[in-house]
């Protein structure tokens, strides 16, 4: 039923215009192709996941247009041949910018009120959240699995490693000051304790300590944290800048655990840099950031860490989180897991993006409301 006032005046006019907001107000993406072959009709969320304004795509051939876009071709041209409804969700789009988005599309035929095919709509629902939020489940499912038998293993070596550390000190107090074997001891000793360290995060990965959960000023925690790393590496010339967006509230999260969660990720820029290198902290608000559907809270807050090292190799990039993995002497690999991990706790989501060459950033995607 169309309102009265639309109606009025010119109907036909009125009405087209009523017509044309409908279809520019959707979300998905709607093109409509004439059995021609010509497009006739390209809404404003089809410009943005094609990257083709609708003045150039109208008018248009889409075999040409879409030239790239085999599954594309092949769903439109049977719809038109046989009047039949084509879906597909597992398909990509290329924009004509080169970024590719993944859509569910489907494919229906336009139908006069005669029963006359006159060409196809096009629907392009744009998946990104979708596909994003399936990577995240799968990498905290597998997170979970490693987690566990990890826990699993530093239990069985936790009982072993107290007999060796208690052996050792016992040792110690048998060998004369000065004594080689006096050193050999402490070593043992020394690395036990780091095993134990170890051991420790570990078994703390595996099992949900909590959160405790009070209002935290992120900028307050952040900026701390940038004062100490700029002292421990002020032999350096790393040059450290922050982009705060101050409209950003206190939120509620554990401050203890989002310390840990900042540092490790702020460390690991710094390991990474030349000693002329910039690192980057910066946070913004996320208005619309559509998380699942059913989700409670919509606002998030970014947080990226940049830095402008070597970057991380893409192959590479599935396994930061994984505990243990690590490229560097010292490094124990546990150091993205538990920011996984803090993150997750606080129903947030942790992403890495890297320019091989160029740097890694991190973003940190937190609800405002808890
Ligand atoms: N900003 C970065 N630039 C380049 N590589 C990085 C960066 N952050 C992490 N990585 C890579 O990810 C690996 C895993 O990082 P993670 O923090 O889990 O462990 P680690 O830093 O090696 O050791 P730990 O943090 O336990 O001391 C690193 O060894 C490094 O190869
Ligand atoms: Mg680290």
């Amino acid at each position: 039923m169309l309102p009265t006032d639309v109606i009025a005046g010119n109907p036909q006019k009125n009405r087209d215009d009523f017509y044309a907001t409908i279809i520019d107000s959707v979300g998905d993406g709607i093109i409509v192709i004439a059995s021609s072959g010509l497009i006739t009709l390209c809404n404003p969320a089809a410009e943005e996941i094609t990257g083709f304004s609708s003045k150039l795509a109208q008018g248009a051939e889409f075999d040409k247009l879409f030239a790239l876009e085999t599954t594309l071709l092949e769903i439109v041209s049977k719809t038109i041949r046989t009047g039949i409804t084509i879906s597909d969700h597992e398909n990509v789009v290329v924009r004509s910018t080169g970024r590719v988005t993944p859509v569910a599309v489907t494919c229906y035929p336009l139908v006069l009120g005669s029963g006359e095919h006159i060409g196809a709509i096009l629907t392009l629902k744009d998946i990104t959240y979708i596909r994003e939020l399936e990577a995240a489940v799968r990498q905290s499912d597998r997170l979970a699995t490693l987690g566990t038998l990890a826990a699993g293993l530093a239990h069985e070596v936790k009982n072993p490693l107290g007999g060796i550390k208690g052996a050792a000190q016992l040792m110690e107090r048998e060998f004369e000051p000065g004594s080689e074997m006096l050193d050999y001891t402490r070593v043992m000793i020394r690395e036990t304790d780091r095993i134990d360290l170890i051991i420790r995060e570990l078994l703390e990965l595996a099992s949900p300590r909590g959160l405790k959960l009070a209002p935290v000023n992120l900028h307050k925690v952040l900026g701390d944290i940038l004062l100490l790393q700029r002292q421990a590496v002020a032999d350096r010339e790393i040059v450290f800048s922050k982009y705060f967006d101050p409209s950003i509230p206190e939120i509620m999260a554990d401050e203890e655990m989002l310390t840990r969660l900042f540092l490790n990720l702020i460390r690991n820029a710094i390991d990474a840099m030349s000693d002329n290198g910039r690192l980057t902290v910066s946070s913004r608000v996320l208005a619309d950031y559509r998380m699942a559907k059913n989700e409670r809270h919509s606002r998030m807050v970014a947080i990226e860490v940049s830095d402008d090292g070597p970057g991380i190799p893409q192959e590479d990039l599935e396994n930061i989180w994984t505990p243990f993995f690590s490229t560097k002497s010292g490094g124990t690999g546990l150091g993205l897991t538990i920011c996984h991990k803090i993150v997750s706790e606080h129903r947030g989501m942790i992403k890495a993006e890297s320019d091989p060459g160029h740097g890694t950033k991190f973003t940190v995607l937190l609800p405002l409301v808890q």
